[in-house]
């Protein structure tokens, strides 16, 4: 039936539809696709789902980069109950509880630099949003009003707000949502295959193609740009590893011109790159704003956060001491037993050393997933920490379909990957062991081998 003549009353055909799974618009899926075919998850215990057939299913993508600790670590599933029945909800605005002070004071000292100052949300596309809001309140409250753009990248991801939308530098929600916000320049993304093909970590080529900041720098001058954000590895457009160099080029371009540098940390931030909380720290690269989601609870509760340099805190902290530094918030802000769950992850990655696991794995990790090199239509290996992808060559007029291929496959011999595009991502939680990873990459590397 067309859109144009289905009727706004249900009849007997739209209800008989009501199949149990039809109600339910699922964010980024094929509906129709999972609908003929469902895959459910019932359960998860530490590296496994479980799925309502009752097979065990690795996860190698921790959920969607969230699950740093595994499923269900007795220590979060007890802060969240327990905190659950002490203190449920506390409004956000004008009133506090400590767990959400406690858990910014833990972030803060995580931070790398004088990153101090926590703004708390609930996803990484609201700290997104959070961050640039802050960016363009900032200059303002500095009397530098006139900066106003945003600069993003191309083959950027950085949620689904309209501002993350419109500096993310992905062409499907140009084409579906229109042409968002105005006054954003995007630098070019730096993904080259043929100069950095199966490269080990960082790759060699490309630094300088943060210099193309100073070409947007000259042509609306530095004094109109209010930030540039990135993330430091590309995630969910195929893992894009910064070349060698160029993040620390991007930091010199921003302090020459004022320009506030926003990393988002998003899915790089708690040890997913290596004995770092940040990838910010890890690359020796200081931003003035870094946002988080996804690793601060582990995925348990949803919760994000901002953390911004003293100086743009200080910046907002004028004027009469009752009023409103920054009008912006969320019911949900710190909300307790988010900031439980948070207090309770930060511990087990110190209790468990995982940002250290991150990095005596990643050698391994490594030498696993390049050893796929040789695979039919593998055409390029990426990795970093326990980040990893492996870029498939498309099939003619379909892109993204060989991967899909892979992804069920690999769904129905229990291994979860994630892919976007024709590239497989793979992010496992941080308590994975060596046996775990074999079984991750013998597991793909059957499926790839029987790829069509
Ligand atoms: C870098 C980055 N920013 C923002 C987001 C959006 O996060 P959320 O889905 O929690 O809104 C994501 C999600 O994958 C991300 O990878």
């Amino acid at each position: 039936m067309s859109l144009a003549t289905t009727p706004n009353t249900p009849t007997e055909e739209t209800r008989r539809n009501k199949t149990g799974l039809e109600e339910f618009w699922m964010p980024f899926s094929a509906n129709r696709q999972f609908k003929s075919k469902p895959r459910m998850f019932v359960s998860g215990d530490k590296m496994h789902y479980v799925t309502d057939d009752g097979r065990k299913v690795m996860d190698a993508t921790a959920g969607l980069w969230c699950c740093n600790i595994g499923h269900a670590h007795p220590t979060v599933v007890k802060a969240v109950q327990e905190q659950v029945q002490e203190l449920d909800y506390a409004p956000a605005f004008q009133m506090g509880h400590p767990k959400a002070f406690e858990l910014a004071s833990r972030l803060a000292e995580m931070m790398p630099g004088s990153l101090d100052h926590v703004f708390f949300t609930n996803s990484g596309s609201e700290s997104v949003d959070t961050a640039l809001k802050i960016a363009l309140a900032y200059h303002n409250v500095r009397g530098e009003a006139g900066r106003t753009r945003l600069v993003g990248r191309e083959r950027g991801y950085h949620g689904v707000g309209f501002g993350g939308i419109s500096v993310g530098g992905i062409v499907n929600n140009r084409k579906f949502f229109g042409t968002l916000l105005t006054g954003v320049d995007h630098l070019p993304h730096t993904h080259d295959l043929k100069k950095n093909a199966f490269t080990k970590g960082q790759p060699e080529h490309g630094a300088e193609l943060a210099d193309d900041l100073e070409r947007i720098v000259a042509l609306h001058g530095g004094e109109t740009i209010a930030a540039v954000i990135v993330e430091p590895i590309a995630g969910s457009t195929g893992v894009l590893i910064p070349p060698k160099g160029y993040l620390e080029r991007l930091r010199e371009i921003c302090t020459k011109h004022g320009i506030l540098l926003i990393f988002d940390e998003v899915i790089t931030a708690f040890g997913r790159v290596g004995n770092t909380a940040t990838a910010a720290e890890y690359y020796g690269v200081q931003p003035d704003i870094i946002t988080m989601a996804k690793g601060l609870t582990a995925g348990t509760i949803p919760m994000g956060a901002v953390a911004v340099d003293s100086k743009i805190y200080e910046a907002f902290m004028k004027g009469p001491e009752n009023a409103i530094e920054l009008f912006h918030g969320y019911t949900y802000s710190g909300h307790p037993v988010a900031a439980a769950a948070g207090l309770a992850v930060l511990d087990v990655y110190k209790g468990e050393g995982l940002f250290a696991r991150t990095e005596e794995l990643a050698p391994y990790w490594e030498e696993r997933i390049h050893a796929l090199k040789d695979l039919p239509r593998v055409i390029d290996i990426r990795n970093t920490g326990l980040i990893g992808a492996i870029e498939l060559e498309g099939i003619e007029g379909k892109p993204t379909a060989r991967a899909f291929e892979a992804f069920l496959q690999c769904f129905d011999k229990g291994l979860l990957i994630r892919t976007t595009g024709d590239t497989i991502a793979l992010s496992p939680p941080l308590i994975i062991s060596k046996e775990e990873i074999d079984e991750i990459f013998d597991t793909l590397s059957g499926v790839i081998k029987n790829l069509k």
